[in-house]
């Protein structure tokens, strides 16, 4: 079993009427003259941008708003952003919204301290010391940002993707309302509950199989997820089902799941370079490629594949044939992407065949020009890595 430190200091504020105790939340850390980050409609539409800042209002906090975030955030906003805190004396960032909000929020939070540029921390040229304080008000649970120590943005010169982590940008409070994801399109509820199995299953498939504890954690809170998604694609308004998503969406990539274990991440690797490259939904990035990485890498613990495919799965298990009962799991999540309306390979994720030479583009970044590897179950060198996306290409 491998040492571990588990630190999640992220307040969570969960329920309906968790969005009344935003002001107070941001003064209890803090916060004197704070910047309102949003995305693109969808907390415009639904009145929860005009509460938050009412709520900082009649609190007499002063706000700057800030909008415009898209999925896979780009980086010439965040650098407005740290402008704009600048010049306006911002010492509070209040994410509306998404893992793309949220990512914003913290690359601003990032860049509003550092004299040179943001974008050295996603490069790995500088480590952060000090940011910005932030929270989020989640309206969609997925990337698992409210409560992660991570952000991924775009650089749109070069359409390069990158991830920073550092625990200082874990958020210091999180809003979770279940009513105010009632509004996900289904679509984007499915890549939600695909991200969040995934940063789990990320964790799950090690060498390490010795911390029973943490593994049947993340089996159940699999099964659970698997579960609560048919029953909010099938009734968006389910208010018990919406809450079980939404907790277990923070639960599954706050650490928890990869206690005591070597993590892999190999798939969120090869995905980045696919959103990075087609501007794709992250969740329905991940099932494109996971089915070929699994099937890749699954001599390299067969038994855990089994385990994945009886506990979670509910393959039965074929004691005389275990890579079959492990190829019948990875089938099953096949099954199960497709049944919630999520792509299986890369052609059915960007609707045509994928290029010898956007495979090779792909390859050559996730390889950073082939000085890096990926992966923890199995170490990707840049041929392997090639080879999965050839494996996805459908
Ligand atoms: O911009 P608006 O209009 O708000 O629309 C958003 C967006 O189009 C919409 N949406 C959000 N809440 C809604 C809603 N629509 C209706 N009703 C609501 N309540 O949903 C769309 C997707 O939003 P986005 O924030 O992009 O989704 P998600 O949370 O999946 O974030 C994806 C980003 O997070 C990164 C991904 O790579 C991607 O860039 N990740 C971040 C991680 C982290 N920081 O720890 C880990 C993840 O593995 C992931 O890589
Ligand atoms: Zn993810």
């Amino acid at each position: 079993m491998k040492d571990f430190n588990f630190y999640a200091p992220t307040e969570i504020v969960f329920g309906e009427q968790s969005e009344e105790k935003v002001a107070q939340l941001v003064k209890k850390y803090g916060g004197t003259k704070v910047l309102v980050h949003y995305g693109g409609q969808s907390a415009i539409r639904s009145g929860l941008l005009d509460k938050v800042c009412d709520q900082l209002a009649q609190s007499g906090i002063p706000f700057v708003k800030l909008g415009g975030v898209v999925p896979n955030p780009r980086l010439s906003l965040a650098q407005k952003g740290i402008e704009l805190c600048r010049e306006e004396g911002i010492d509070f960032i209040l994410a509306v919204g998404g893992g793309s909000v949220i990512d914003s929020a913290k690359c601003i939070a990032y860049g509003v301290p550092y004299e040179g540029n943001v974008w050295d921390f996603y490069l790995g040229k500088a480590k952060a010391t000090a940011m910005l304080p932030l929270a989020a008000v989640l309206t969609i649970p997925a990337a698992g940002s409210e409560m992660s120590e991570s952000s991924v943005i775009t650089n749109e010169e070069g359409d390069v993707k990158l991830g920073y982590s550092n625990n200082l940008s874990r958020p210091k409070f999180a809003i979770m309302n279940p009513r105010r994801t009632f509004t996900l399109p289904a679509y984007q509820t499915a890549a939600g509950v695909t991200d969040m199995m995934m940063h789990t299953m990320e964790r799950y498939f090690t060498k390490d199989d010795d911390m029973d504890f943490t593994t049947d954690v993340a089996e159940a809170m699999l099964r659970s997820i698997k579960n609560a998604v048919f029953a909010v694609l099938k009734n968006p308004e389910d208010y018990r089902y919406r809450a079980q998503i939404m907790w277990g969406g923070s639960l599954m990539h706050n650490g928890l799941t990869g206690c005591g274990v070597t993590e892999d991440w190999a798939t969120h690797q090869l995905e980045h370079e696919l959103s990075g490259m087609f501007d794709v939904t992250h969740g329905a990035g991940l099932a494109a490629i996971w089915p070929s990485w699994a099937r890749y890498v699954l001599h390299e613990n067969v038994s855990r594949f089994v385990r994945f495919a009886v506990n979670v799965m509910d393959v039965p298990n074929d004691y005389t044939d275990p890579e079959g009962t492990a190829l019948k799991g990875i089938e099953a999540v096949e099954r199960f992407y497709h049944a919630i309306g999520m792509p299986v390979n890369i052609k059915e994720l960007i609707g045509r065949d994928i290029t010898d030479d956007e495979i090779r583009e792909m390859t050559r970044k996730c390889s950073r020009d082939y000085t890096a590897t990926c992966g923890g179950l199995k170490v990707l060198q840049a041929e392997d890595m090639e080879a999965i996306y050839r494996m996805a290409r459908g």
